[in-house]
């Protein structure tokens, strides 16, 4: 098989925090894949902007290492990075003065795509929007790109799109939750709407119930001061599980554009019913031979910030009421693993007696690593001795059914900001769909305030607290192990 790489139109592409670790980890090396993958035209060109004095020569040597150090595979076709590097310029500017803003204006080509990538902390959001247009940078037609955090809460969600809204229409506006470029995210919506198998059994009816797992072994590190702010409930919940969430319980959309997808999420998450207190379970790494414990890297020794949190919640509609979601994320876990199970219901008669009704059909989608998916499916026990069932999976690792394909997919920043050139928001947060998500976290974030709740202390490279499998227990249910 042969990927299709389609290129996209001819573009100027400026990073806002262009030296920054974003662009260093994610945005440069990206943008020099797709650039191998000739899926960008030889004429565009990538403009980091930044507070430091450096020059053209250095923004190039900076992008040279960033590459050297974050790239994959591609970074050996050194002749190519020669070629792109000379696609890139610099900038030196003040996101809150007059500096470099006149340079960045004469910069600019006209009759391109203008994307604007604003790879800096959201204070700088306002500043930046408007220098864009006080400068006559920035056209009807241009985007801009904004990163997580998109706000703490509700109130600071409204403020900045309020803000952004006050330079930029939403059609302009891309806000990148990057598990929505993940492959096997945008799998789920074409294995739910592109098959007849799963869409009449996706339902109260047949499902059971819905879990979601992002576990992953890292701890906070040297992002400390940052996380310990945030928390596991604003850091992954609100946004990454959400859009999960979203995309495995949506109603079909009409047609997979921008706004029907995006309709559809949003009912979804409008839906989602309040969280009772003991449905929630939040939890804080212990130190091991491995590392420290969360509060040591948090430098916070009386801190309270969950790093894990498992939660039980309802959507109350048609389609799923009376089905449990169960989403727990944690840091320093025992393996890497993100994964969607949908558990489906008992038989309702099995002819085989009592062995037929405790095997269930078990759907798991593996996010990552391995990504795939399994279907668990009921068989006979091979061999004499009268019929036995036994659950095997029917499994469909994308590497193997896809060969070479799969280990080219594109990382999910890439694709993303090729998605911006494209002009298509699909796979990108509305504004309203952010405030929706905030509305719902901001209570329970609230109530366990005012509960002056402890997080409960978990084994570093563990499933997480005790409390959390006694979540599912009491409903007679149980995790998927966390196996990478
Ligand atoms: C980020 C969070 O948005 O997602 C991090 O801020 C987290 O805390 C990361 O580690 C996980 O992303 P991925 O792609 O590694 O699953």
């Amino acid at each position: 098989m042969v990927s299709r790489v389609i290129p996209v139109e001819d573009f100027d592409l400026v990073i806002f925090g262009g030296t920054g670790d974003l662009a260093r980890r994610k945005i440069l090396p990206g943008l020099f894949r797709r650039f191998i993958a000739e899926q960008m035209p030889a004429t565009s060109r990538i403009i980091g902007a930044a507070r430091a004095d450096m020059d053209r020569a250095a923004y190039q040597t900076l992008v040279r290492d960033a590459i050297a150090e974050f790239g994959g595979d591609e970074k050996e076709d050194t002749a190519g990075l020669e070629v792109f590097l000379a696609q890139l310029d610099y900038v030196a500017i003040d996101a809150m003065g007059d500096k470099g803003w006149d340079t960045l204006a004469g910069m600019m080509r006209d009759n391109v795509v203008k994307a604007f990538y604003f790879s800096v902390a959201p204070s700088l959001f306002g500043d930046l929007a408007e220098r864009l247009h006080r400068f006559k940078i920035a056209t009807a037609e241009s985007r801009i790109v904004v990163e997580k955090p998109f706000g703490r809460d509700l109130e600071s969600a409204k403020a900045l799109n309020a803000t952004l809204a006050a330079h930029f229409n939403e059609d302009q506006i891309y806000r990148i939750d990057h598990y929505l470029g993940k492959e096997t995210v945008q799998n789920l919506m074409a294995v739910r709407f592109g098959n007849v198998l799963f869409e009449p059994l996706w339902n109260n009816h047949y499902v059971d119930h819905i879990q979601i797992t992002v576990a992953e072994t890292v701890g906070v590190g040297g992002r400390g001061a940052y996380y310990d702010k945030s928390g596991a409930m604003r850091d992954m919940v609100q946004n990454h599980l959400m859009q999960l969430l979203c995309l495995i319980a949506m109603e079909p959309p009409s047609q997979f554009g921008a706004d029907a997808v995006r309709d559809e999420k949003l009912k979804v998450i409008r839906a989602l019913e309040p969280v009772a207190p003991h449905h929630i379970v939040r939890g804080q790494y212990d130190a091991n031979a491995d590392g420290p414990s969360y509060r040591e890297d948090a430098s916070n020794p009386k801190s309270f910030t969950e790093s894990f949190v498992a939660i039980k919640c309802h959507i109350a509609n048609w389609r799923w009421t009376g089905v449990p979601f169960y989403l727990r994320t944690g840091k320093r876990m025992k393996s890497r693993v993100s994964e969607i199970t949908v558990v489906f219901k008992d038989l309702g008669h099995s002819i085989f007696g009592d062995d037929g009704a405790t095997h269930r059909n078990i759907l798991s989608i593996r996010l990552q690593p391995n990504e795939g998916m399994d279907l668990q499916v009921t068989i006979k026990e091979p061999g004499p001795g009268g019929m036995r069932l036994i659950d095997v999976p029917l499994d469909m690792t994308f590497a193997d059914a896809l060969g070479d394909d799969a280990a080219d997919v594109a990382d999910a920043y890439e694709r993303l900001i090729m998605d911006v050139i494209r002009g298509n928001q699909t796979l990108f947060m509305r504004g309203d769909e952010v405030e929706a998500a905030w509305a719902w976290t901001d209570p329970l974030i609230a109530g366990w305030e005012a509960r002056h709740d402890v997080p409960k202390t978990y084994d570093a490279g563990s499933n997480g607290p005790e409390d959390a499998l006694l979540l599912m227990h009491r409903d007679n249910r149980k995790w998927r192990d966390i196996k990478g």
